[in-house]
């Protein structure tokens, strides 16, 4: 029997602790400020709308349809469609690898608030004293010695979660996550308006551009954040929505993780960017020069803007990088989760074997990214699946589903157990208008990547990257797994009927 989730709100809150992960906390508010503020609402509501719940109320019915993990999935619609579901496998596990690593500096920065050790000059901190950074180009460099035990302590946490299965592993954990989160940010948000400068940091991120909806490059922003926020084309959400009972109601629960989701990163950026306004109000310089996202938010702008507040200064670190680490760790177990669906049903193990033969190597491959130059080929790797992986992956989901099976079809499943009927818009959106934004953003990234090349990196590391998730995706197909693992279930639509 396969497992299921013990309830409604189970399943409700592993989708909204997959898409609540550092994205919305260190990429959106940053994504946002700099491709037209206030005016980005414009083309990020339309991706919402157009891509965003579209493919989650797709993933959800072929999840809880096919009821197996995305490379089942696809195979049980057409055998030819199995790679694809292995190379979002792929991607998920590279993002794997790399997450850890970042899950594990923040726990790192947890210890690091009580005295405040970046002291005044966080970058310095961040690179020379917590990643000993060496360039790449001189090989690893080594394992940093002190980052040994925080990363034995994350892998221990995940390793515990991961093999108590859905619902003792993944459900206890994000009832215990998010409400932490939650309460962090809320703290977080209240301290950071009241500061004197907010009003400046929210004006960076909010005023409104409206010129910059006349740009291509907004538009493409806008539906990588979307994709990246919402966790989709990643084989999480159909891995998670195979759990689901059949007769259960996708579509209100698409809509639900949407606005939950894109709710808190709105609500998240307002106290990251008030706090950052402070920090430029205190230095006396603009908050242009010192907003950031990503790593560089996290582990330099913050850390200092921390040191800077009047009072409490370990509390807000401390608050922060909770949420940080409350936030990454439930995506990083779907993602997990994802990869060991994918190998259990096609090889039909048991639970225990598929989480072991998971996370083995991801154990081993991690380390790489706790190294000197750790930092260089996580960067590397976060490009590789952003800019192509996630990107291309997506793109070919939607022209298999869309134009090589019977999008018409799914839509109807959908509608025989949801509330209110979707109707025709939503074949069109994904059959169209989000294959041309992908397809588009492929292409640019490509072009770009051909041109410059990414970070100063050799390109034919890129090239092997890719071809290696490639490569994958097609070995996995092609190797033979059990035969149950290529039935339909028989109420579901097939190819040949
Ligand atoms: N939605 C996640 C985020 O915003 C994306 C993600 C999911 C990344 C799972 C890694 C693992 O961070």
């Amino acid at each position: 029997m396969r497992d299921q989730w013990n309830s409604k709100l189970a399943f409700i809150l592993a989708a909204i602790g997959s898409a609540v992960g550092l994205g919305n906390l260190w990429r959106f508010p940053y994504i946002a400020a700099t491709n037209g503020g206030g005016a980005f609402i414009f083309p990020y509501l339309f991706a919402i709308l157009t891509a965003g719940i579209p493919i989650l109320i797709l993933e959800y019915t072929l999840g809880k349809t096919y009821r197996s993990g995305a490379p089942g999935t696809f195979a049980r619609i057409n055998r030819k469609f199995e790679a694809l579901g292995w190379f979002q496998v792929a991607i998920s596990f590279l993002i794997t690898v790399y997450y850890f690593a970042i899950v594990v500096w923040v726990l790192c920065y947890i210890g690091y608030s009580f005295t405040l050790a970046w002291g005044d000059d966080s970058t310095t901190f961040f690179v020379s004293d917590v990643l000993q950074a060496t360039s790449s180009a001189d090989g690893t460099g080594g394992i940093n010695g002190h980052l040994v035990i925080p990363f034995l302590v994350v892998w221990a946490i995940v390793a515990f979660i991961m093999y108590r299965g859905i619902n003792k592993g993944i459900d206890i954990a994000c009832k215990i996550c998010l409400p932490i989160l939650l309460l962090c940010t809320i703290i977080i948000v209240i301290r950071g308006i009241t500061l004197p400068g907010a009003i400046d940091g929210l004006a960076y991120m909010f005023t409104p551009d409206w010129s910059a909806i006349a740009q291509p490059g907004v538009w493409v922003a806008a539906y990588g954040q979307v994709f990246f926020s919402l966790s989709i084309a990643f084989a999480i959400m159909i891995s998670y929505s195979s759990y689901l009972p059949k007769d259960e109601d996708v579509v209100n629960t698409a809509f639900l993780t949407a606005c939950c989701n894109h709710g808190f990163e709105i609500f998240a950026g307002i106290g990251i960017f008030s706090i950052i306004g402070y920090m430029a109000y205190a230095q006396g310089c603009g908050v242009e020069d010192v907003a950031a996202a990503g790593v560089g938010l996290a582990f330099m702008v913050f850390p200092t803007a921390i040191s800077t507040l009047p009072a409490l200064n370990t509390l807000f670190g401390v608050l922060f990088f909770v949420s940080l680490f409350t936030a990454g760790l439930t995506s990083l177990i779907s993602i997990i989760q994802a990869v060991i669906t994918g190998i259990q049903d096609k090889w039909e193990m048991s639970h225990n074997k598929a989480t072991t033969v998971v996370l083995i190597p991801a154990f081993i491959i991690s380390f790489i990214f706790i190294t000197k130059s750790g930092l260089d080929y996580l960067d590397f790797a976060d490009y590789i699946a952003n800019s192509f992986g996630i990107v291309l992956a997506g793109v070919i989901e939607l022209l298999l589903i869309g134009w090589f099976f019977k999008p018409e079809k799914i839509r109807q499943v959908a509608n025989l157990t949801s509330n209110f009927n979707i109707g025709q818009w939503w074949t069109w959106c994904l059959k169209i208008v989000t294959i041309v934004v992908l397809g588009y953003t492929f292409v640019i990234n490509m072009a770009g990547f051909l041109k410059e090349g990414y970070g100063g990196y050799p390109m034919w590391i890129g090239w092997v990257c890719i071809a290696f998730l490639v490569i994958v995706a097609i070995v996995f197909a092609a190797v033979k797994g059990k035969p149950g693992f290529y039935q339909k279930p028989d109420d579901a639509p097939g190819y040949e009927d």
